[in-house]
C-alpha cells in the first residue's frame, strides 16, 4: 500500500489546475445504459472510482474506453450481455447503486447488489429503492441483491424525498427519463453533479424541467440519442486545494474554479478572514491576515456548505485562532480524520454530530492513517501546515477522489512524495 509522506512548513503558491467531478462522472457514465449510441464524456477526472465504474459497466456489455490519457470517456451500451451488478464490484464503491435506474428504465429488469464505498455511517438506500417503486418497480431483495423488475416499463409518478439525497435524485433523475408519461421529483437534490447530469440528459433528447431546484419535472420520451458532454469541475477537489495556500500561507490560483460552485465554503472562509477572488481562469485564495479566525460550520444539502469538505475544514481550523465547531448532519460517523488530527497536536473534542475544535499554533508531523476519502486529503493539508515530517498511509483512499495530488501540490512549492508499496 503506497503512502504519502510530506515535509511541512512550506508556503504554497502557484497554480492548481481542477479536475472534472469524480461524483459528476460517476452518475454520467451510467446515463450510457439508457442509449444504445455513443456518449462521449471529455474533462473526465482520472481516478481508481471512474475505473471502477468502468469495470462495472464492462462486466454488464457496455463498451467503455478510455481517451486522451484517461480524460475523455467513448461510452456504448449497444448490446448488454448482463443486468446483474456483481458485489465484487459494487462493494468497492457505493455509486454503482446508479446502474440501477438506467437498467430497469431501458430493459424492464435488473439485479444490483447492495452498495459499500467509503465506511462514513451506515449509508442506505431505501430512497432509491422507494423512489423506483413509486415509478412502478417490483422489487425483491435477496441474497444481498436487489432483484429490481418492471413488467410493462416505469410509469411517471409524482414522489417526494423525505429529505435529499444526492444519489437518489440522480437514479430517478434517469429513470424517469423513459419513464412513461411525467415524473415529478419534490425535495430533489439540487447539487451541481445534479444539474450537470440533467444537462447531459437533455443533450440525450430527455425533457427535463427545473435541476437545481427543490423540483424536477421529466417527461418520459421513447428513447435517448448519443451525445457529448464535459464534465463539471470537482467543487470538492476545488474546495480542497483552495485550502492549501490558507492552510500554509500562500497565494494559489485554482484553475478552472468558480464561486458558483463554492459559495457556502467562499463565505465561511471569507469569515475566517480568507481572500478569495474570482479571476478570468479560476479562484484566487490567500489569506488576508497572520492566522484564520474560527468559524462554525453546519455541513448541509447544497446549497449549504458541503459534507465533503468537512474534514479539510477541520483540519484548517484546527490551525485558527479560537474555537470552532463543526457540526456534521448529512452522515453520522464522518469525523474519523479527528483522531488522527489529535495525533498532529489537534485540540478536537467530538460528541455525536459536533465537534469542537480549539486552534493550536502549529500541528506537529506525525505518522497517520487515513480512513476515507476525504479525511485522506485533510491530513495532507494537515501535513503540509504541520513541523516536520508526516506520513499519510492507507492513501488509496486518497486515489479514489484525487488525481496526482502529489504533482498537483509539488508544483505549488509542497514538500511531498509518494513511497510505493509501504
Ligand atoms: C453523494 C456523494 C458524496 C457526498 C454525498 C452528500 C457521489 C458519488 N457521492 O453521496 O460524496 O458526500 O452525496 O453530499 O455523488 N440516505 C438514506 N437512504 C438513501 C440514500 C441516502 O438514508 O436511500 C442518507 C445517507 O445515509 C446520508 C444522506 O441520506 O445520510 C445523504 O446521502 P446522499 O445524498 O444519498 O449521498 P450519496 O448520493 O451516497
Amino acid at each position: 500500500m503506497d503512502s504519502i509522506v510530506i515535509r511541512g512548513g512550506a508556503a504554497l503558491n502557484g497554480e492548481i489546475p481542477i479536475a472534472g467531478a469524480k461524483n459528476a462522472c460517476l452518475t454520467l457514465m451510467p446515463a450510457t445504459l439508457l442509449s444504445d449510441e455513443p456518449l462521449t464524456l471529455t474533462n473526465a477526472p482520472r481516478l481508481s472510482d471512474i475505473r471502477t465504474m468502468t469495470t462495472l459497466l464492462q462486466s454488464l456489455g457496455a463498451e467503455v474506453s478510455a481517451l486522451q490519457s484517461g480524460q475523455v470517456l467513448a461510452l456504448s451500451s449497444h448490446d448488454l450481455t448482463s443486468h446483474t451488478a456483481d458485489y465484487d464490484i459494487v462493494r468497492k464503491m457505493r455509486a454503482s447503486i446508479l446502474v440501477l435506474g438506467p437498467m430497469l428504465a431501458r430493459d424492464g429488469h435488473a439485479v444490483v447488489s447492495l452498495p459499500g464505498g467509503c465506511a462514513i455511517g451506515a449509508r442506505p438506500v431505501d430512497l432509491h429503492l422507494k423512489g423506483l417503486q413509486a415509478l412502478g418497480a417490483d422489487l425483491d431483495l435477496r441474497d444481498g441483491y436487489i432483484h429490481a423488475k418492471v413488467p410493462g416499463g416505469l410509469k411517471g409518478a409524482v414522489f417526494e424525498f423525505p429529505f435529499v439525497s444526492v444519489g437518489a435524485t440522480e437514479n430517478l433523475l434517469m429513470a424517469a427519463t423513459l419513464a412513461k408519461g411525467t415524473t415529478v421529483l419534490k425535495n430533489a437534490a439540487r447539487e451541481p453533479e445534479i444539474v450537470d447530469l440533467a444537462q447531459c440528459l437533455r443533450k440525450m433528447g430527455a425533457q427535463i424541467d427545473g435541476e437545481g431546484t427543490p423540483t424536477i419535472t421529466i417527461q418520459g420520451v421513447d428513447r435517448l440519442h448519443g451525445a457529448t458532454h464535459a464534465v463539471v469541475t470537482d467543487r470538492i477537489e476545488l474546495g480542497t486545494y483552495m485550502l492549501a495556500p490558507v492552510i500554509t500561507g500562500g497565494t494559489v490560483e485554482c484553475l478552472g474554479g468558480r464561486l458558483d460552485l463554492v459559495a457556502a465554503f467562499a463565505e465561511k472562509l471569507d469569515a475566517a478572514g480568507v481572500s478569495v477572488e474570482q479571476t478570468p481562469r479560476g479562484l484566487k485564495v490567500s489569506r488576508r491576515n497572520g492566522r484564520v479566525n474560527a468559524v462554525d460550520v453546519i455541513t448541509e444539502p447544497f446549497p449549504g456548505f458541503p459534507t465533503d469538505l468537512q474534514a479539510q475544514m477541520m483540519a484548517l481550523l484546527c490551525t485558527a485562532e479560537g474555537t470552532s465547531v463543526l457540526e456534521e448532519k448529512i452522515f453520522e460517523n464522518r469525523f474519523m480524520h479527528a483522531p488522527e488530527l489529535i495525533r498532529m497536536g489537534a485540540k478536537i473534542d467530538v460528541h455525536g454530530g459536533h465537534a469542537t475544535v480549539t486552534g493550536v499554533d502549529r500541528l506537529k508531523g506525525a505518522p497517520v492513517m487515513a480512513t476515507d476519502l476525504r479525511a485522506s486529503v485533510s491530513l495532507i493539508l494537515a501535513g503540509l501546515a504541520a513541523e516536520g515530517e508526516t506520513v499519510v498511509s492507507r492513501v488509496y483512499h486518497l486515489d479514489r477522489g484525487y488525481e496526482r495530488v502529489e504533482e498537483k501540490l509539488g508544483a505549488c512549492g509542497a514538500q511531498i512524495e509518494r513511497i510505493t508499496g509501504q
